[in-house]
């Protein structure tokens, strides 16, 4: 990375977005099909009805690859080079415990020796990836930033588990930062983030990392899967989503009802829909596409934010919040620029 010591001030813009799922599509029909479950039973609490997997042999960097590819040409055809200096992947199926994800992703679009690192925050990661992105930017540490979020979250469900193979879906987004103005269209607003690790059991792969590993012994294959307390999960959700939205409103001065888009992470219809409440903000500007995709975990915004990009205008509001293991949490404000994707 070269520094750049100019004292003006500086924003990260969004420049590009790009958004990618495999093209195997699950039904809720066909998990009924195989587990105790039914479309009604799916479709009426999470609001979901189809979710894409990757194929036998696909990693979260395939995907990410898809996406970044996709958020370098958005960029380029909107008169931003299809560079950067900084790429940050925020996953928590990185393609192996180490090396992280990102540089091999860097490498694969050829983006030389840019600065490249994983964040782990899972369905709040791209939150938080899109703030330290957008930190190097305002700080002259980067000029040009690739921040994607992809999952492979299928390769990590126990497969006879009703509880979560319903909810989850394969996917990656990405968008293309540059620096520019803080009044200008585009430009990243303010940041909330958090965490309470106190709740760390709520959502949690038990096995696989160092807590396991280090009792030497191999681990039962039930630890070895994802594994989620769902109604725990839904309370602290709604309530931490819109307390940390409502911090980043109060910081830039935006009310609910000013809102033009609420950009939540897409875990539940439920859930979306309770926060958009809480903020005042009306329904049918909160953003849904996971009636199609499911949750995507870190990759749930941006591919939120590129489905429904063809219906936002230049100058609208949107309000991004998220919400997932850890506990994290982490909200930011962006004004939406005029970007054909
Ligand atoms: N099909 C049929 N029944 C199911 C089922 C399925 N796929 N999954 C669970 N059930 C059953 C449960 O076994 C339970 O049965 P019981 O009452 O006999 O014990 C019953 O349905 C209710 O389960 P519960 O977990 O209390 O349901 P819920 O209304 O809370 O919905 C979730 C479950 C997971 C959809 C919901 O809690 C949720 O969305 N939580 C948040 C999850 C989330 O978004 N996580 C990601 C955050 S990053």
């Amino acid at each position: 990375m070269r520094p750049n010591l100019s004292a003006e001030p500086r924003a990260a813009v969004l420049a590009g977005l790009g958004g990618y799922v495999p093209p195997t599509v699950v039904t809720n029909e066909m998990l009924a099909q195989r587990l105790n479950t039914t479309d009604e039973w799916i479709s009426s609490r999470t609001g979901i009805r189809e979710r894409h997997v990757a194929a036998p042999g696909q990693a979260t960097s395939d995907l990410a690859v898809e996406a970044g590819t996709r958020a370098l040409k958005s960029a380029a055809g909107n008169g931003t080079p299809p560079e950067a200096d900084l790429v940050v992947v925020a996953t928590t199926t990185p393609d192996h415990p180490l090396p992280g994800t990102a540089p091999a992703v860097a490498a694969r679009l050829g983006l030389g020796n840019a600065a490249a690192f994983d964040i782990a925050a899972v369905c709040s990661g791209f939150v938080y990836a899109l703030a330290t992105a957008s930190a190097a930017i305002t700080a002259g540490l980067a000029r040009q930033a690739l921040v994607i979020g992809a999952e492979t979250f299928s390769t990590i469900l126990d497969p006879n588990d009703r509880t979560t193979v319903p909810i989850f879906g394969d996917g990656a987004g990405a968008v293309l930062l540059r620096a520019g103005r803080p009044d200008e269209a585009g430009a990243l607003g303010r940041f909330d983030l958090g965490s309470d690790g106190d709740l760390a059991e709520l959502i949690i792969v038990p096995a696989g990392g160092s807590r396991q590993r280090s009792t030497g012994q191999p681990a039962p294959v039930e630890d070895t899967y994802f594994a989620m307390q769902g109604r725990a999960v839904f309370v602290h959700a709604v309530n931490r989503m819109a307390q940390s939205a409502r911090t980043v409103l109060d910081a830039t001065g935006w009310t609910g009802p000013e809102v033009d888009w609420l950009v939540g992470h897409q875990a539940n219809a439920r859930i979306l829909r309770a926060v958009a409440d809480q903020l005042e903000v009306p329904t049918d500007r909160a953003v849904m596409n996971l009636d199609r995709v499911g949750n995507t975990s870190a990759a749930s915004i941006p591919l939120a934010m590129a489905d429904a990009a063809e219906r936002f205008t230049p100058g609208d509001r949107l309000l991004l919040t998220a919400f997932g293991g850890g506990l994290t949490w982490g909200s930011a404000t962006l004004t939406w620029p005029n970007l054909e994707i």
